[in-house]
């Protein structure tokens, strides 16, 4: 397995032209600039395909390329402690491509690698063309999450980066084949990035115990939920790797949370701005640990996006709120789970041993039916991940094809 830990020989790192982009990543040249003119505020640039960026002053001179450590390619430079006026005394496009801007005052020359430079284009298109929206289902457009197979993606990182763009597009994904050992499901994360161990442990068994510590042990049907809601900070990952799967019953089931809270928030506006404003109460309690944290059970973003779902109905504490909205509280929280409790918004599928669920805790509720009675058993093994690890290993995989884009003679 190729470890995208060690550094990628610098020889692929060197951009076209010399240019640095202060980024260890590559950076096509898809457009050429036509013209670059200072104005007012901005520095404009037109493009070969007619678009236009336009750059602000303190943006262009903060992203100075050659303003950074050679090797970190950290910034140096600190645009709060500037002595000068942060003005361009001219601005031109080089012979080779590049933005180039004189600066006045200490007379710094900065250089725009042509690649970079649109690729950070801040337009209101440029920046709308970026955003990655959630790919919503339900189960009209969706009967399953999407399957991959384990050799094909160690052996293939194209195939790698399928597998993880489907669960940062829907939520979720399935690996086939995956060796029926105790440590696989850690193998599997930890091609992604580094775990995230709980008081549930690095790795954690779910299957049926005579002394169960938490419902997931016992052959009740789990209804959706996210695991942990109890955290401040949920686990944005989790891996179920089944290693036996004989029992009646005991299927797995998603629902996709952002679909449910767009259609609560069609539906009942007033319950919607309930669930993304006012906190509820989290609690696990046991024996030796007791958790709690108050969070809204639909995360938003300043832009009205969602950043996450917290659902649990057995790991709720008492409501603590203020009088006047305990009623309409409870009812915002019974349309949520009446919605996601709904055939039309679950997919159900049986888990096979050597198969690897793995999806978005914080987007997808998840849970399973109960385990039938009769001699069967079921052992799934998982563990929990953050975001920030799904996204590095995307961005990696995103930079690594880029290099051997280069190196194959299809770059610049
Ligand atoms: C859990 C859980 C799913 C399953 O343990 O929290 O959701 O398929 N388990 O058993
Ligand atoms: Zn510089
Ligand atoms: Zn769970």
């Amino acid at each position: 397995m190729s470890d995208l830990t060690e550094p990628v020989d610098r020889a692929d790192l060197v951009p076209p032209h010399d240019l640095g982009t202060g980024d260890f990543s590559l950076y096509p040249i898809d457009h050429a600039m036509v013209a670059a003119a200072l104005e007012d505020r901005t520095v404009r640039v037109e493009w070969d395909d007619g678009h236009v960026s336009r750059f602000h002053f303190p943006w262009l001179r903060d992203n100075c390329p050659c303003c950074v450590h050679p090797y970190t390619q950290e910034q140096v430079f600190e645009l709060a402690a500037a002595v000068h006026e942060i003005r361009p005394e001219d601005v031109l496009v080089s012979d080779v491509g590049a933005l180039e801007v004189r600066w006045s005052g200490d007379g710094h020359a900065s250089r725009y690698h042509p690649g970079w430079l649109r690729e950070h284009c801040y337009s209101e298109g440029s920046r709308r063309e970026r955003l990655l929206a959630p790919v919503l289902w339900d189960a009209s457009t969706r009967a399953r999450p999407d399957g991959f197979d384990w050799g094909a993606v160690v052996a293939d990182e194209e195939v790698e980066l399928e597998w993880l763009s489907s669960i940062r597009d829907t939520g979720c994904a399935v690996i086939h084949g995956a060796p029926l050992t105790d440590d696989a499901v850690g193998e599997i994360a930890g091609r992604i990035g580094v775990l995230r161990e709980t008081n549930f442990g690095r790795l954690f068994d779910v299957r049926v115990d005579t002394d169960p510590v938490s419902n997931s042990n016992t052959g009740l049907e789990l209804p959706p939920h996210t695991d942990l809601p109890t955290r401040e900070y949920q686990p944005g990952l989790q891996l179920l790797h089944c290693l036996v799967n004989d029992v009646a019953g005991g299927l797995s089931l998603l629902v996709d949370g952002y679909r449910v809270a767009a259609e609560l928030r069609d539906r009942s506006p007033r319950f919607y701005e309930l669930l993304t404003t006012h906190p509820w109460d989290f609690a696990n309690r046991s024996r030796t640990s007791d958790y709690r944290w108050r969070a809204p059970m639909i995360g938003v973003d300043s832009d009205g996006n969602w950043t996450g779902v917290r659902v649990g109905n057995w790991l709720r504490g008492p409501l603590d709120a203020p009088f006047d909205l305990v009623e309409e509280l409870y009812e915002a929280y019974r349309a949520f789970e009446g919605l996601s409790h709904q055939a039309r918004f679950q997919i159900r599928f049986r888990l096979e041993p050597g198969d690897c669920l793995i999806f978005d805790n914080r987007r997808l509720l998840h849970g399973r039916t109960s385990l039938g009675p009769g001699a069967g058993r079921r052992h799934l093994r998982g563990c929990y991940m953050d975001r920030d690890e799904l996204r590095s290993r995307l961005n990696m995989l995103e930079r690594r094809r880029r290099a051997r884009k280069v190196v194959a003679g299809q770059g610049p």
